[in-house]
């Protein structure tokens, strides 16, 4: 039964889009299945440029299953208008499913997103505002909202008193603001029950019949490991299980299903919103990445952090996802960037080398990055296609990083397009 998983191993933004949208080609299912519309995955399409926010990168082949699993937090206007979007745009959604069980993004949620940040003040995560961190809180505390409670009016009517008996108390008492209310949000969020029930279905029960009949299923990450709630640099995270685990619980499959597990990452890095990043760079070759790698958030817009490739958090995303491959993107941004330094340790102010990511936030704080330095290129390789071809400073960058990740480079991309990407390894079985 082989199903890939496809997930970020760094802090978001590596590219999980394109090579969701490359693998879909040989796969028959394409499954989003944690995080919600904080994800902004870009697929480039000849001169059609698509920003997705939670349809499944594999929309563009009309043949393909797309889920949105149970896993993930849905904001219906959000999903509505880009299917609307999508549309307009002569792509086709009707192959598209959603699991009844996904929770739903309430205004509330929203709001208290907004409100929660403002009173973090110093200690601000940089949040994407769209209520996911509190969308999972109810979910978690058992008042939640599902697909499958905009279907039923009553239900709906229900539920939505039930939750705003406290978040109003909240908006009111510990915020001062106005009361949110009850029939405006019941009225407004059925009307998404109508137009979302065609949608509607048991996804876990579809994935698993299309696996039995040997379909390759496709599940794809959104985020990345570092901003995993459990394993990346908490609290500075997202509030999902962007590590590969997260595919099981989000989608309803076993792991036994799951023959690889690609990793995605950039060959240098970047992060959005705050929280430590021992590579960043704050200099001008930071200011030169972000620049020549258009690092400005598909999502908010905001500016990304840029800095150097870590291989402690390549290594940390190995173990804790258990990559057996990794997509290497953006190596065409490191053209004329050169000499490259990459991060093999991090050295604390006793002079201990750690070369494990440390769990503990006060040790990170203090850790200085130890880095190798590799000669740069200055070809342009945007017209690359085999591995061969590619001059030998840049293979040599790769080999490298793979080395010291211990896992090989399957996929290396230099550029946004599709076709811009190079096939060194075999993925699906
Ligand atoms: P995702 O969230 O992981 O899907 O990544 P984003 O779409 O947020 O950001 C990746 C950006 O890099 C997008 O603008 C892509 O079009 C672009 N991109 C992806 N791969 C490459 C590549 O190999 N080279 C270049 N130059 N751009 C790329
Ligand atoms: P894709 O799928 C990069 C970051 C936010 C913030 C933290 C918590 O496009 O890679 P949240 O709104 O989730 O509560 O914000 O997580 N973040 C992302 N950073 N790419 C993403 O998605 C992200 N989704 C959330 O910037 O630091
Ligand atoms: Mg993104």
């Amino acid at each position: 039964m082989p199903a890939i998983v496809l997930i970020g191993a760094q802090w978001g933004d590596e590219g999980k889009g394109k090579i969701t949208d490359f693998l879909a080609e040989k796969a028959q299912v394409v499954v989003r299945y944690q995080g919600g519309n904080n994800a902004g995955h870009t697929i480039v399409l000849g001169t059609e440029v698509y920003k997705l926010h939670l349809t499944p990168s594999g929309i563009f082949y009309p043949d393909k299953l797309c889920v949105i699993a149970n896993g993930v937090v849905l904001d219906p206007a959000i999903l509505l208008a880009e299917l609307d979007n999508l549309r307009a745009r002569g792509v086709t959604t009707e192959n598209l499913r959603i699991s009844a069980n996904a929770h739903v993004i309430m205004p509330y949620h929203r709001l208290l997103d907004e409100l929660e940040e403002n009173a973090r003040g110093a200690g601000k995560i940089g949040t994407t505002g769209r209520g996911i961190g509190p969308a999972y809180r109810d979910k978690i505390g058992r008042s939640g909202i599902r697909v499958q409670d905009l279907l039923e009016t009553d239900a709906l009517a229900a539920r939505v008193e039930e939750n705003l008996a406290e978040k109003n108390a909240l908006l009111t008492k510990i915020y001062g603001r106005p009361p949110l209310r009850a029939e405006e949000i019941i009225a407004e969020y059925s009307a998404y029950g109508a137009r979302l029930a065609p949608y509607a279905a048991d996804t876990s029960l579809l994935i698993n019949e299309r696996l039995a009949r040997g379909e390759r299923v496709l599940f794809e990450g959104a985020q990345g490991i570092m901003l995993d709630l459990d394993h990346g640099t908490y609290p500075f995270v997202t509030s999902s299980n962007p590590v590969a685990g997260g595919a099981c619980t989000g989608a309803g499959v076993g792991p036994m299903c799951v023959s690889a597990v690609l990793g995605v990452l950039k060959a240098y890095t970047t992060r959005v919103g705050a929280g430590p990043f021992p590579t960043e760079l704050l200099d001008e070759k930071g200011e030169q990445l972000r620049q020549r790698g258009g690092e400005f958030g598909t999502t908010t817009g905001r500016a990304r952090r840029c800095g150097w490739f870590d291989a402690v958090v390549a290594r940390y995303a190995a173990r804790v996802s258990g990559l057996s491959h990794l997509a290497l993107m953006k190596l065409d941004i490191m053209t004329g960037i050169g000499p490259l330094k990459i991060c093999t340790g991090y050295r604390l102010p006793n002079g201990t080398v750690l070369t494990e990511f440390p769990l503990s936030a006060r040790v990170l704080s203090q850790a200085a990055p130890v880095y190798e330095e590799m000669p740069g290129w200055d070809e342009d390789v945007t017209g690359v296609r085999e591995f061969a071809d590619l001059p030998p400073a840049a293979r040599a960058y790769v080999l490298r990083l793979e080395e010291l990740a211990g896992v090989p480079a399957a996929l290396i991309a230099v550029g946004p397009e599709r076709e811009q990407t190079l096939v060194r390894g075999k993925i699906f079985e």
